[in-house]
């Protein structure tokens, strides 16, 4: 068995693989065999410290596997179940011991691979959509890294309910996967000031609503593409964290609101988790929602999936084998 391990925050040097081994699972737990693990940028924020976590870690947040040996009192799943997990920090390993009740049950439609790519990103656009704020048809929406991970699940979602859907990527190369997910309009921030091209592809009007997962570089930006009483919804920090020194800023700019919502809110019991989970894999099934896995890497290469990452090279979601 191998796992990755942190000693020490800071760069994607910092990700060590080591054997180890793993006792039987506890009262609650299963044991999980991966056989594929989500790559998502809270890793990262975790491993640089952005997000403290106690040293030594195994950071992760998502796999998917087979259960291979339940403890007591685990009713839910068993022995030779495929599932899916988000949200427990240690999938960066080739197995582990979970309480059985982050487990979500894959449906025979959904694989492996697109269950590790998908869970925690469609789980996030899921209640972006229906439950952060209730998208309205023919509500306009501006998706900041329209061809990235949760950008790219949240704009076909949006669309299929009836969203006017912009989307703003930082490439040339990256427009036409955004066009893929059904933007209507999609804008090269990398070359244009998207302030300008939201207003412009609204008739000067604005969006109901901004989804913005950069955080310090676009957020203040972000507002200047509402409408008035428009709702920024600032769920990421990928260029770094977001403060608002001076609430008065939401006054002047429209009486604008504001939301930095979490996933783990909105999936704290295991009824949430497995209905939200069971919207997901009908949008998947159905093929509202296709998700992109755009890279795959062995999990002793970890560092060249964060590197990756960090460096705005992947597109769509990545997974990484174990
Ligand atoms: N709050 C929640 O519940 C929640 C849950 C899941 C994810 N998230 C957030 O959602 C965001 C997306 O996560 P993801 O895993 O799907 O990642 P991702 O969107 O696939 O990757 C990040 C993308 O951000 C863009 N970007 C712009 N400036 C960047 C910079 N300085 N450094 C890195 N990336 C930059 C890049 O796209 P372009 O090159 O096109 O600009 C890059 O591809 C993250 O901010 C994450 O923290 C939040």
């Amino acid at each position: 068995m191998q796992k990755i391990v942190v000693n020490e925050t800071g760069g994607a040097d910092q990700l060590h693989l080591v054997d180890f081994e793993l006792g039987a699972p506890g009262a609650g737990e299963a044991q999980i065999k991966h056989t594929a693990i989500g790559l998502n940028f809270i890793d990262v924020y975790f491993r640089t410290g952005l997000y403290p976590a106690e040293t030594p870690f195994t950071p992760g947040m998502e796999a998917a596997g087979i259960v291979e040996q339940v403890g007591e009192g685990v009713t839910n799943v068993k022995p030779g179940d495929r599932v899916v997990y988000c949200g427990a920090m240690g999938s960066y390993s080739t197995h582990r011991n979970i309480p059985a009740d982050k487990l979500v049950p894959l449906p025979d439609g959904v694989s492996d691979d697109v269950a590790a790519a998908s869970l925690l990103k469609g789980l996030t656009a899921h209640y972006l959509l229906f439950l952060t704020y209730q998208l309205k048809k023919g509500d306009a929406m501006f998706v900041q890294a329209a061809a990235g991970g949760v950008g790219s699940i949240l704009c076909q979602w949006g669309k299929h309910l009836g969203g006017y859907v912009i989307g703003a990527v930082g490439s040339e190369e990256k427009m036409a996967l955004a066009e893929a997910n059904n933007c209507d309009v999609v804008i090269n921030s990398s070359k244009d000031g998207f302030v300008e091209k939201v207003r412009e592809a609204t008739n000067g009007k604005g969006v109901r609503v901004v989804y913005d997962s950069l955080g310090k570089d676009t957020f203040e930006r972000g507002l200047d593409c509402l409408q008035p009483h428009g709702l920024m919804v600032s769920y990421g920090n990928a260029t770094g964290p977001v403060s608002i020194p001076d609430l008065g800023i939401l006054a002047r700019k429209g009486s604008l609101h504001v939301v930095r919502p979490m996933l783990g809110a909105y999936t704290s019991t295991y009824e949430e988790l497995t209905n939200n989970a069971k919207a997901l894999f009908d949008v998947i099934q159905n093929g509202v929602v296709k998700v992109n896995i755009g890279q795959k890497f062995a999990l002793k290469d970890i560092a060249k999936a964060h590197n990756a990452l960090e460096n705005r090279e992947t597109t769509g979601s990545t997974i990484i084998l174990p």
